[in-house]
């Protein structure tokens, strides 16, 4: 009889670009104040990439993370997968770029698009390939340069997004199975509150959308707030109970990191205790598919979660898209 094949997480890693962008530096570009953002939003700095560093090199030097903590080589990934809201091009897509990067040619490779829940979509492709037995080891990236698609006049979305990037190395095994659970959801009806209203086939680039920064970020921040809040409750509830385990049992819970108080507020409403959430939204600001990623990559590093930990990575974003995922710790 054939035994249900499992996923093994084997290795995790993450990359933040070298420059840091405080709020005393963005109170010299817009009205703003380190006060308000810090106590509107948890953060303090967040990284930025710079001009000739494009999504694409974050994903790779992520992913060399994640490969040496595995401890195996690029040659033994047979599926390469990018969660992206930023890609290098629209096409080719960024996992494409991150092939050649890496190396393993002929693999196949392609991007996810779920804004900031992209790596929890990712954890149930990848599961998914896995579990049919068409693929044995994937690498599933979460990166994104925000800085590059951001208004940097419009102090109302500025002062929250970052750039950075975090990699995963899932593998087939017969003895382990680390994702516990993963739950999906989405509603497209909320997509005029978080968006980038140009360069896709609505409007294509013209001197307009340039004029207008259509090629930029646009939110309608208190209305996100209150969605994200139920939402993630939701997705971290659904995706515990399938999982089969109690909130007791959760060691850490990984929020995405996009506001303090939606972190606390979900905290509230879950009954849990905030040190067992964990938090760096204070140095990255919001990276969105590469939050969770990257959080949980420094929790291990950190030793903040050891081997066999039960983690909850939760996730909220533009679509609007959410998603939680239940895990092991490697
Ligand atoms: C964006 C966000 C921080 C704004 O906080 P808020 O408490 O809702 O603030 P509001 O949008 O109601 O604005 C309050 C005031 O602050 C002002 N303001 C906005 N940004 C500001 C800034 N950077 N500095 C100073 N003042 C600012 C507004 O203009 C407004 O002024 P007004 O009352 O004179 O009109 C908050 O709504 C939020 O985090 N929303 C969720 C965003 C998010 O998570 N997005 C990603 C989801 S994946």
């Amino acid at each position: 009889m054939n035994r249900k094949i499992g996923v093994k997480i084997l290795g995790t890693g993450s990359y933040f670009p070298k420059k840091i962008l405080t709020n005393a530096d963005l109170e010299k570009m817009v009205d703003t104040s380190d006060e308000w953002i810090s106590t509107r939003t948890g953060i303090s700095e967040r990284r930025i990439s710079e001009k000739n560093e494009p999504t694409s090199e974050l994903a790779y030097k992520a992913s060399i993370d994640a490969l040496m903590s595995a401890n195996i080589k690029a040659e033994c990934i047979d599926l390469i997968l990018v969660a992206t809201t930023t890609p290098d091009m629209l096409c080719p897509s960024t996992a494409c770029f991150l092939q050649m990067r890496l190396g393993p040619t002929f693999i196949p490779a392609f991007d996810l698009s779920a804004a900031c829940s992209g790596f929890i979509y990712g954890i149930a492709v990848a599961k998914a390939f896995i579990e049919s037995g068409l693929y044995k080891t994937i690498l599933l990236v979460g990166a994104e340069e925000l800085s590059k698609f951001t208004d940097w006049t419009d102090r109302n979305t500025c002062v929250l997004f970052g750039d950075g990037a975090g990699a995963m190395v899932l593998s087939a095994s017969q003895e382990n199975n680390d994702i516990l659970s993963v739950f999906l959801g989405a509603n497209g009806i909320y997509s005029n509150l978080l968006f980038l209203p140009a360069g896709g086939s609505v409007h294509p680039a013209t001197v307009h959308t340039v004029n207008e920064k259509m090629h930029t970020i646009k939110m309608h921040g208190r209305e996100v707030f209150k969605i994200a809040v139920p939402k993630m409750v939701l997705a971290a509830t659904k995706a515990l109970e399938l999982s089969g385990k109690r909130l007791d049992d959760i060691k850490l819970f990984i929020p995405h990191q996009a506001n303090m108080r939606i972190i606390e507020a979900v905290a509230k409403k879950m009954g849990i205790s905030m040190d067992k959430v964990f938090v760096n939204i204070y140095k990255t600001g919001n990276i969105s598919a590469a939050t969770t990623i990257t959080a949980l990559d420094e929790a291990i590093k950190t030793n903040r979660v050891n081997k066999n930990d039960i983690v909850e990575l939760i996730a909220f974003g533009g679509g609007f898209t959410w998603g939680a995922a239940v895990i092991k710790v490697t």
